[in-house]
This record gives structure tokens, sequence and C-alpha cells, in this order.
């Protein structure tokens, strides 16, 4: 069993983009430059911008982090928008997920210029992934295919079970696992009403779990020698922890890896490469790579 080390890889890849950034800074052009917006003080939203912005540092991009409270309007959360759209020193930017429930999430995603959704979540964006246009990928999605690729994970051909059906992981990843570009697999979704599942599973030769189900896959679930990758994420209370809290994934690790060909843990699989491809999305944005 290999453990696929995700902090190393996000390590390396940022590595990479700084030295990318220095050189474009040496022959006199701009710094990337990504803004975030923060909308009131959930913890775990905290954390991610925070992470964002050091991730910024490290690559060496200029960042902007814009925080509003609960109580923001709309209208005013637009208008923010607005700005930034016409902003030419902002290369990307990003609205923190989840909004409080009086703003209208779609309508704030669909504000965003598609040129500067480094989240990718524009339908513009989500649309041209779709058909494998260039586009803004997002993060979870494209940091799960990197690590494939650079663990030199075979998937083409390979039967692909993902677990979810989110906007954000479940369907991209399902649209690029499918997709001769990409994962060149044969794809099978499943959901909390999926008949079979366990099934389902037990044939896949790369299981993506992302429902949010601490310790869902088990064992019984998984075929000898298979690829596991887990983007489970849920808090769970643990007083032992300063935080008060431990990263529960979506697979029973200690039963589950003995059985596995590469296995991402939580945390230090997925959830770092994430911010590392948000960064590679900004490093495109700046370099007007898709749209011109
Ligand atoms: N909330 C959870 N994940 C994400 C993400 O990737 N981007 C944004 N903007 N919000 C999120």
């Amino acid at each position: 069993m290999t453990l696929i080390d995700g902090k190393a890889t996000a390590a390396t890849i940022k590595a990479e983009i700084k030295e990318e950034v220095e050189k474009i800074v040496q022959a006199g052009g701009k710094r990337p430059h990504l803004a975030a917006i923060l909308v009131g003080h959930d913890g775990g939203s905290e954390t991610y911008v925070r992470n964002k912005v050091l991730a910024c540092e490290a690559c060496g991009f200029e960042s902007t982090l814009i925080r509003f409270e609960d109580d923001i309007t709309e209208q005013t959360l637009l208008e923010c928008i607005e700005q930034l759209n016409n902003n030419a020193d902002i290369d990307g930017f990003i609205v923190q997920l989840p909004l409080p429930r009086h703003i209208n999430e779609q309508r704030i995603i669909e504000a965003i210029d598609y040129r500067k959704d480094v989240d990718g979540f524009h339908p513009l964006n989500v649309g041209r992934m779709a058909i494998g246009l260039p586009c803004f990928i997002s993060a979870t999605p494209l940091g799960i295919l990197t690590l494939l690729r650079r663990y030199d994970i075979p998937t083409s051909g390979k039967k692909c079970v993902i677990l979810g059906r989110s906007n954000i992981v479940g369907k991209p990843m399902a649209q690029l696992m499918m997709q001769k570009q990409y994962g060149d697999a044969t794809v099978t979704v499943c959901h909390s009403r999926s008949e079979n599942l366990r099934e389902e599973c037990l044939k896949a030769d790369i299981i993506i779990a992302a429902i949010g189900k601490p310790g869902f896959v088990t064992a019984d679930m998984v075929k000898e020698g298979a690829t596991i990758v887990d983007v489970g994420t849920t808090r769970v209370p643990d007083a032992s922890r300063k935080s008060g809290f431990r990263l529960c994934g979506d697979v029973q690790f200690d039963e589950v890896a003995p059985k596995c060909a590469y296995i991402t843990p939580v945390p230090g699989g997925v959830g770092p490469m994430t911010i590392c491809m948000l960064m590679l999305n900004t490093l495109s944005a700046a370099k007007k790579e898709f749209y011109k």
C-alpha cells in the first residue's frame, strides 16, 4: 500500500509556482493577485481563507482579504464583486462558501466575471469543463486528478466510482474522470439513494469518496488493490485536541488501507491539494491562459 502524500505534493507544486512567479516578476511582469471575500465568522471558512492567504505568500502572490459581517446585504456583496471584476490589478477572486441564508449563493457566483472565477464555480466554467474546453476547473477535483497523475495511477479504461454528487466535488469529478483528456475512465456516480452501493464500490479500481459521512467506506466495500481517494473533512468533536475537534474522512482508513494499492489520508491527502490548485488557477488567470 502506498500512502498518497497530498501535503508533500502540494508543497512541491507551490515551490514550482513560486519559481515561475519569480521568473515572471524578473522579466518585468506583475505578481499574480488573488482576492478572497469572507462573510461572517464560520470556523471552517475562517481556517480555509487563512490557509489560502498563507498559500498566496508561499507562492509569491499578492493577496487581499475582504471581510463582511453576517448581516451584509446581497446588494453590497454584489457591488463588491463588481468592483473586483473591474479592478485590473486583481487576477482572480473567490467568495468563500457557504454564505448566510439570506444571500442567494447562485446569484453571487454568477456575478463573478468568469475570467476571474478561479474557483471554477461559474456556470460558464462548469459548462466549458463539461465539454472539454479551456476553463477554470474547481480546485478539489483538479487536485485529485493531479494526485492521480503525479503518482502515475492508471485511470484510462478503469472503473471509477464516485460517492457523492455535489456541485463542488462529485459532479465535476465525474465529468473529468470520464473525459478522454483527463481520467478517460468508466465512471459510476453513487449517492445517498443508490441501491447496490456496496456492489458498485466492490467493482471499482478507483473510489473517490465525497459524501461527508465519516467512516462510510468500510473494508467490505473495497476491492483488493483498489485506489481510494478520501475527500471527507467532517469535524468530529475531540476533547483531547486543542482545537476541540479532529478531521474525519469518509473512509475507515485503518481497515481499508491494507487492501489498497494507493490511499489518501485525512488530513494530509486531498485537503492540501485543494488550496494548491486554487493557486495554480490564479497563476493561469494572471497569465490569461484561458480567456484573453
Ligand atoms: N467552501 C468549501 N470549499 C470551497 C471552495 O473550494 N471555494 C469556496 N469559495 N468556498 C468553499
